[in-house]
């Protein structure tokens, strides 16, 4: 049978995203992200066209990365300024059924109390949609806005993320059991005090001992996804993703991620097939190829190329601005491009890659233009590859979604490469047909389940 794959719609909230400087474009409501209904109409829209999800990323703080300054960021609006994806996710709850509302939210942001029962909350409103994409903030601004002296070191920032996590399953998970809620109005009892157990965890940064605020919500843990790519990065996911999020510059690439990744589970007593992978790409559609072309080149004459640059330097952390665009990387002496250069060079066989070739690499190296039926092609080469879904990037909001539910996702149908119709259930249940609502047993977090009865098993420590 045709493995078919998963979209979600790969948006922020927020005035740039991706595609930065498209959002002076005369037919994008990007502009108007503070306008709630932008974002209503657009989930009715992902929804109709049965989009697996919308996909929220979210960045903290502004660095002063190009030029020494923070200014490009604040001018052009790149991440900055931004809402929380959180409340509004809050508020698609009630317009949606069955779309997944995945959020951004980082370990600096929120005490894991506090975030653990927003989330129990959203997944009660949503009947069980919720997924949370776990992120660690890797910029000195964002450390500095939540009272830090600086960046906390790499692997360290993995290691506090696993103490957020272990708390968190253990609110989730450990404090409440099934049948705790009576709701008994006629015996007079809404919850029996027996069973909603205080758990006791005692990790390098977290300290909590008490009750879960929420009763338990359909999934109980969200749906957990995670976007990292170095080593302890990969680990992170192993150990806690159920979906991972790689921008792999090519479907090679992405089959190396996804061995690396997959190869990684056994150690901790998952399989092949508990983590799926999510690949960004964006598309620019037209009914024949010229026409995609041509309407690409269109949009790209409202891209603002220095904030591109920004953008990447920032997330590489080296500032653009301050070295020649047209220089090969391979001459200058940075570290921090090392990498990164090496998958630019992979996608790219043959050419020299210079400086600005970064900068458009995460946009453009995985960005599809063409008919429907190119798009499928290329979208059955990327699932050949071995990836489970895809984060739609966008250059219009919604054009370039209407433009995929309108034209590709009929293509896709027929080809048996997206859903026909919504599974019943939870998030969790749509992703992984077959499975209930809540985290299976081999995931690290059902430790945290208790063995109800004995609240000593709640007293673990990291
Ligand atoms: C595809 C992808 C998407 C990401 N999205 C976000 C995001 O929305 N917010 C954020 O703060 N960090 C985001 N990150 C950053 C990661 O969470 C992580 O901090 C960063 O990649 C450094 O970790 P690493 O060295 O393991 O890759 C993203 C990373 C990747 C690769």
């Amino acid at each position: 049978m045709t493995k078919r794959l998963i979209f979600n719609a790969f948006c922020m909230n927020a005035l740039s995203h991706v595609y930065h400087g498209l959002w002076r474009h005369p037919e994008t409501r990007q502009r108007n992200f503070n306008d709630l209904s932008v974002w209503t109409d657009l989930a009715r829209l992902l929804e109709e066209a049965r989009f697996d999800g919308l996909f929220l990323a979210d960045v903290m703080g502004v660095d002063p990365i190009h030029k020494g300054r923070p200014d490009i960021y604040i001018e052009q609006g790149i991440h900055f300024p931004s809402n929380d994806p959180s409340i509004l996710v809050g508020a698609l709850a009630g317009v949606t059924e069955h779309l997944g509302l995945m959020f951004t939210s980082s370990i600096l942001q929120a005490h894991p109390v506090e975030f653990a029962r927003r989330v129990s909350t959203l997944d009660h409103y949503t009947r069980g949609r919720i997924g949370w994409n776990i992120v660690t903030s890797a910029n000195a601004a964002a450390a500095k806005l939540f009272g830090h002296d600086g960046l906390t070191q790499h692997d360290d920032r993995y290691q506090w993320a696993q103490d957020y996590v272990d708390a968190a399953y253990r609110l989730w998970e450990g404090s409440w059991e099934n049948d705790a809620v009576l709701n008994d109005p006629a015996g007079g009892r809404y919850a029996h005090p027996a069973r909603v157990h205080e758990i006791r965890h005692k990790g390098p940064r977290y300290t909590i001992t008490g009750r879960h605020m929420s009763t338990p919500s359909p999934q109980r843990t969200p749906f957990l996804i995670q976007a990292g790519s170095s080593p302890s990065g990969r680990d992170f996911a192993a150990r806690n993703a159920e979906a991972t999020f790689i921008v792999s510059l090519s479907a090679e690439g992405a089959r190396r991620a996804i061995s690396d990744i997959n190869g990684r589970l056994q150690s901790v007593g998952r399989k092949p097939g508990d983590i799926l992978f999510f690949q960004g790409l964006s598309f620019v559609i037209g009914s024949t190829d010229d026409e995609a072309c041509r309407k690409a080149r269109e949009m790209d004459e409202w891209v603002n190329h220095e904030a591109l640059s920004a953008h990447v330097g920032r997330d590489l952390g080296v500032d653009f601005g301050s070295l020649d665009p047209d220089k090969p990387v391979r001459e200058l002496d940075v570290q921090g491009l090392q990498g990164f250069t090496k998958f630019v060079e992979e996608a790219n066989p043959g050419k020299v890659v210079r400086l600005r070739d970064l900068s458009t690499a995460m946009s453009y190296n995985g960005r599809i233009v063409g008919s429907p039926e190119t798009i499928a092609d290329r979208l059955r080469d990327w699932r050949d590859a071995g990836i489970d879904g895809v984060n739609i990037a966008y250059q219009t909001l919604p054009g370039s979604f209407e433009d995929f539910a309108r034209h590709v996702m009929p293509v896709l149908r027929k080809r048996g490469l997206a859903q026909e119709s919504y599974a019943p259930g939870t998030l969790r249940e749509k992703l992984f047909p077959g499975r209930g609502p809540r985290l299976e047993t081999g995931h690290p977090a059902a430790a945290s389940r208790l063995h109800f009865g004995s609240v000593a098993r709640l007293e673990v420590s990291t």
